[in-house]
């Protein structure tokens, strides 16, 4: 039985795969079983923030894998403090907790906002407002603050206390308000499954305002748009605003599982022994590595990360066969005159990967990607779009 054969017969069929094995990488740059090299645009969808098989990770995960790889967070282990301590001091948020992907950071922020509304207002407060076209993961919780029915179908009935309001329309956002009782909102300041979609800038300091008026915790979903991804350590600090309660995982990690919480001085202790827990969350391997990832996302990588998203715009917007390119820094969606399931297979054929995300071709490349591979790659992309 080949690859493709044993996979098919042995793995769920959750995923439509490209019909490539990735066998190995560097950087930016990544190997089929055949040898042939591509430009990856995806970067594991946003994971690989520095690229693939990255020599300074590898040295900080090598180090604590002999020292310790595993501990029950019955016992303190250093490599989660220390990244707690310096996600805090760089968001000013109060506390950490660490689970392993972006949709239990997710539902620790449910739980953290429903545990806070209950305590202080009762526990009616429940009601959690998300935004139509969000994605928020594939727990049946943070599916059901998804805001689209078509990941809900099939899988029925999902945790209630989720209610819908529309992107960019404060209004939609107060009539939830007044209607339910409401513990949070909760947004991407991108959408990125659903479509790469900025928020406006007004629509977020909106909410805030009205979040503060009503005592409703804001909850920022930072899974992909966090870890530099927007040019912004934290996509909402584009925008001013104080979020209550921060989620984010992907990039955070390098390349391993992590996913963590942040929590802001209202929530800082809402959580008590008890009440919460993972038996990986903090794991000192994973965190070994995040130390590392985030030391390395500083000013000057930041900086890269916004020239590098005014190329991509310069080079696409207006370009043959491009109707419109739509994000924030490294994360992109390029609406196709063609259908983008075509470009993505025809930049393939082309050795660019490049990702989709509803009918757009969506790019997450890793922020230290090369000026020179990044120049080649959007050329592709280009010839692509206009044949
Ligand atoms: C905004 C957002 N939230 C949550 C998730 C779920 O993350 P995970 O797949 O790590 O559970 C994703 C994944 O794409 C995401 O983009």
């Amino acid at each position: 039985m080949n690859l493709k054969e044993k996979d098919s017969k042995y793995i769920a069929h959750t995923y439509a795969r490209f019909p490539i094995e990735i066998v190995s990488g560097k950087g930016s740059l990544v190997y089929d079983e055949n040898g042939k090299e591509y430009i990856d645009l995806g970067a594991g969808i946003a994971v690989n923030i520095f690229g693939l098989v990255d020599d300074e990770w590898i040295n900080a995960v090598n180090a604590q894998m002999h020292k310790l790889q595993h501990m029950s967070n019955l016992y303190y282990t250093e490599p989660c403090a220390d990244l707690a301590e310096m996600l805090c001091k760089r968001t000013g948020m109060s506390k950490v907790f660490f689970s392993n992907s972006g949709a239990e950071a997710n539902e620790c922020a449910i739980k953290a906002a429903r545990k806070y509304a209950a305590d202080k207002k009762g526990k009616h407060f429940y009601t959690i407002i998300t935004l139509k076209n969000s994605f928020h993961g594939r727990t049946l919780t943070t599916l059901a603050a998804t805001g689209q029915e078509e990941y809900h179908n099939d899988f029925t009935p999902l945790t209630p206390g989720f209610v819908y309001a529309d992107p960019d329309d404060i209004e939609s956002v107060k009539t939830l308000v007044k209607e339910n009782k409401v513990a949070a909102i909760m947004m991407e300041i991108v959408q990125g499954e659903g479509g790469v979609i900025p928020l406006k800038s007004d629509f977020v300091k909106g909410v805030a305002k009205l979040a503060e008026e009503e005592d409703i915790l804001v909850i920022i979903d930072e899974v992909q748009t966090g870890n530099g991804r927007t040019g912004e350590l934290y996509a909402y600090m584009n925008h001013g605003i104080t979020p209550d309660i921060v989620s984010t995982a992907k990039g955070i990690g390098g390349g391993l599982p992590i996913g963590a919480t942040m929590l802001g001085e209202k929530v800082a202790d809402v959580y008590q022994p008890g009440t919460h827990g993972s038996t990986f969350g903090g794991n000192p391997i994973c965190c070994a590595g995040a130390v590392n990832i985030l030391r390395r996302i500083d000013d000057k990588l930041l900086q890269s990360v916004k020239e590098k998203s005014e190329y991509i715009f310069k080079e696409l917007e207006g370009a043959p066969g491009v109707v419109k390119v739509n994000g924030m820094g490294l994360m992109i969606g390029i609406e196709t005159a063609k259908d983008a399931g075509d470009v993505i297979y025809e930049c393939m054929n082309r050795g660019v990967l490049v990702l989709k995300a509803h009918n757009n071709v969506r790019l997450l490349p890793a922020l230290n990607i090369p000026f020179d591979q990044l120049k080649k790659a959007v050329a592709v992309i280009r010839e692509v779009c206009a044949q």
